[in-house]
C-alpha cells in the first residue's frame, strides 16, 4: 500500500501510536485525522501537529461514531484509509466484588466493539474509494492471554480473530487489511503498570511505527514488530512457558486475594 496522497482517519490519535501514526503519516505527505475523547488533548496536539485534524469523538458510542461518519464524509470525501487504534488497557483483579457490571466491559465497548462499529459504518465509504485499506492494532497479548489484564486480553484476541474473518469476506473490494499485533510499547497506556511488569521491554514507539508503516508499504498484512515476533514464536513452539511468565505477574500483583 503506498502511503502517499491517502486521506486517513486514526481512531485515539492524541498520545502514544495513535500520536506517531499521526506525526509520521503527515511527514510522508498524507491528509490526516484523529479522534479522542478529550478536546484538551487534541487542541495540545493540532499545536504540536498544526496540518492534523481533529475530531472529538468516543468510539465506544455508537451515536457517537455516526456523527463522526457525516462530519468526515462532508469535509473530508476522499477518506480511504481508517486505522483503528483507541484502546485502553486495565488491571482487572476478577475477585474485586466493587466492580461494577457495567464498568467491567469497558474494555470491550472501546477496544473490540469500537472498531467493529467503525468498521460497519465505514465500509461502503472505502468500497467506493479507488484504493483503501483497514488496519486494526491488536497487540502480542492477543497471542497469549495476560492474566493481569484479563478483559484486554480478550479483547485483542477478538480484535485478532475478527480482523481475520473480516478480510476474508471483504477480499474481493480491494481494500486491504492489516492487524499491527504490537508489542508493549512505551506510551501512556504502561503508566498505570509502572512497577508491576518488571522486567518487560518496553518498545519505542517510534521504531514501532516506523516497522508497522514499513509493513503496509510492503503489504505484509500481520505485522508484527519486535518481542511480537518472539511471543508468536514462542506460543507457537512452546505455549506454556510465555503464559507462565505472564501468570506470574498477575500471581505478584494480586497475592493478597490469592492467599
Ligand atoms: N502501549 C502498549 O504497550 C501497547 C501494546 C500493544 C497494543 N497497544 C494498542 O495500541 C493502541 C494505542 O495504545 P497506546 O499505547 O498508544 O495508548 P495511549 O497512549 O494511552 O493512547 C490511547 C489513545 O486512544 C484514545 N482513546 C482512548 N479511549 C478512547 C475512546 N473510547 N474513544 C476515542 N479515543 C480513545 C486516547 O485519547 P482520549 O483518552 O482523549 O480518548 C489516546 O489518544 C491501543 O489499541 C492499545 O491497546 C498498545
Amino acid at each position: 500500500m503506498e502511503l502517499r496522497d491517502n486521506t486517513i482517519l486514526i481512531t485515539g490519535g492524541t498520545s502514544g501510536l495513535g500520536y506517531e501514526f499521526a506525526s509520521r503519516l503527515i511527514d510522508m505527505g498524507n491528509t490526516v485525522i484523529i479522534t479522542g475523547r478529550n478536546q484538551a488533548k487534541l487542541d495540545q496536539t493540532k499545536k504540536k501537529l498544526p496540518l492534523v485534524h481533529t475530531f472529538q469523538s468516543d468510539v465506544s458510542d455508537p451515536l457517537a461514531i455516526k456523527a463522526l461518519y457525516e462530519s468526515i464524509i462532508a469535509e473530508f470525501p476522499r477518506l480511504n484509509i481508517l486505522i483503528n487504534n483507541a484502546g485502553e488497557m486495565r488491571k482487572l483483579n476478577l475477585q474485586d466484588t466493587s466492580i461494577d457490571l457495567n464498568d467491567i466491559v469497558r474494555e470491550i465497548d472501546i477496544n473490540l466493539s469500537g472498531p467493529i462499529r467503525m468498521i460497519q459504518q465505514f465500509l461502503p465509504h472505502l468500497k467506493a474509494q479507488p484504493k483503501a485499506a483497514i488496519i486494526n492494532v491488536t497487540s502480542g497479548l492477543a497471542l497469549v492471554p495476560f492474566p493481569l489484564s484479563p478483559i484486554y486480553g480478550a479483547t485483542k484476541s477478538g480484535l485478532r480473530s475478527y480482523t481475520k474473518s473480516l478480510r476474508v469476506q471483504i477480499k474481493k473490494t480491494g481494500i486491504k487489511v492489516f492487524e499491527l499485533v504490537a508489542p508493549g510499547a512505551n506510551t501512556p497506556l504502561n503508566d498505570k503498570f509502572a512497577g508491576v511488569q518488571e522486567g518487560v521491554q518496553l518498545m519505542d514507539p517510534v521504531k514501532l511505527i516506523a516497522v508497522a508503516l514499513k509493513g503496509i508499504q510492503n503489504d505484509d498484512y500481520e505485522i508484527y514488530p519486535g518481542l511480537s515476533k518472539v511471543i508468536k514464536m514462542m506460543s507457537r513452539i512452546a505455549p506454556g512457558v510465555i503464559f507462565n511468565q505472564m501468570s506470574k505477574i498477575a500471581d505478584k500483583a494480586f497475592a493478597e486475594t490469592n492467599s
